[in-house]
């Protein structure tokens, strides 16, 4: 067993975990925030996706260990209080979601795509950048839209930070 220490969602926590435990168990069954997923255990399908530092990272493909001292932002963490986060709102408006079981994922991958990307963001580089998030439901379509639809929105709402 071993004390984790990290900042999720700006809180800073403290968990006993075995050596063994992976991030997304920790989140998961630990922290109990089960917006992350987990939809397979070959580090495919992207449903456990996360921002670790800021970046996107498999959750399922980490030990919890490995995260002690990072700070980790989940779905849980990316609204402000009542309002959605740009990108969670285009997903809504695109109807980028059914299901919903890789959304939290989706969503966490492709904040990071356009803050990587910026304004360079077009439907080849989303649906390139999405190769490591997986969808049963949507046929992939209306998350590229809503990707897109989204670059421009946070574009704007950092223009108007
Ligand atoms: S659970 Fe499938 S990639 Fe992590
Ligand atoms: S919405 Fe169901 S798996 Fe993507």
């Amino acid at each position: 067993m071993s004390t984790v220490k990290l900042t999720v969602n700006g809180k800073a926590v403290a968990v006993e975990v075995e050596d063994r435990t992976l991030l997304v168990h920790l989140l998961r069954d630990h922290l109990n925030l089960t917006g992350t997923h987990v939809g397979c255990d070959t580090s495919q399908c992207g449903a456990c996706v996360v921002h670790l530092d800021g970046r996107a990272v498999k959750s399922c493909t980490m030990l919890a260990g490995q995260a002690d001292g990072a700070s980790v932002t989940t779905i849980e963490g990316i609204a402000k209080g009542d309002e959605l986060h740009p990108m969670q709102a285009a997903f809504r408006d695109n109807h980028g979601l059914q299901c919903g079981y890789c959304t939290p994922g989706m969503i966490m991958s492709a904040i990071d795509i356009v803050q990587r990307h910026g304004g360079q963001l077009d439907e080849g580089t989303v649906r390139q950048e999405l190769e490591g998030n997986i969808c049963r439901c949507t046929g992939y379509h209306n998350i590229v839209k809503a990707v897109l639809d989204a670059a421009g929105r946070m574009k704007v709402s950092q223009a108007a930070e």
